[in-house]
């Protein structure tokens, strides 16, 4: 039968030229369309958190398809989870850094109070591109003291070593292109 990864790889599609001409955009909707693609992304990300960290304090999610995944594993762990946001959208004091995108540019930002010093997270995106924003991501980590146990995407896009921007924390990824 259809393995979990399979399912998973067969809900991705790819848009030539979006949103800019010469870029290949991967788009994980259809896993979202379907319950059992979603349950298996799910499912491949707490057996790999299972095996490879004993403890977990917090799932940290980068805005916006962060959010549609980091929240489910959360939950299904038992942890809280964390929203990093793209500047401007948090209340309350915050701490920031910038960083370049594929196709663009933005500013990361945390609560002050959303990760306390020694605290054990995980990152989660969607998608590793040129690791821009992983890497702001470990980068607000750092100021705030936690802990980075590593990151965690649906999608690797290899050819923009994405990976080596984000040394030396690690990224697991479900399907690589
Ligand atoms: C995309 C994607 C990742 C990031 C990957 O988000 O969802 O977050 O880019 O690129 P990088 O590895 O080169 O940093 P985007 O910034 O387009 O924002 P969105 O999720 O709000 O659409
Ligand atoms: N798909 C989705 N998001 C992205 C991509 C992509 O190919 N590249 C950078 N962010």
């Amino acid at each position: 039968s259809e393995s979990k990864l399979q399912l998973v790889h067969r809900h991705i599609r790819a848009f030539p030229d979006f949103p800019k001409k010469g870029i290949l955009f991967r788009d994980i909707c259809p896993i979202l369309k379907d319950p059992a693609a979603l349950t298996a992304v799910i499912d491949l990300f707490e057996e790999h958190v299972k095996k490879n960290h004993k403890r977990v304090d917090l799932i940290a999610g980068l805005d916006a398809r962060g959010f549609l995944f980091g929240p489910l594993l959360a939950q299904r762990m038992g942890v809280g989870f964390v929203l990093i946001r793209k500047k401007g959208k948090l209340p309350g004091a915050t701490v920031s850094v910038a960083y370049d995108l594929e196709y663009g540019k933005a500013e990361a930002e945390i609560q002050a109070d959303a990760v306390s010093p020694g605290q054990k997270v995980l990152l989660i995106d969607d998608l590793l591109a040129t690791g821009g924003t992983l890497y702001a991501a470990c980068e607000l980590m750092r100021q705030q003291q936690a802990e980075v146990l590593g990151c965690m995407v649906v999608i690797e896009l290899k050819e923009l070593n994405g990976i080596d921007r984000v040394k030396p924390h690690s990224v697991f990824s479900l399907v690589q292109y």
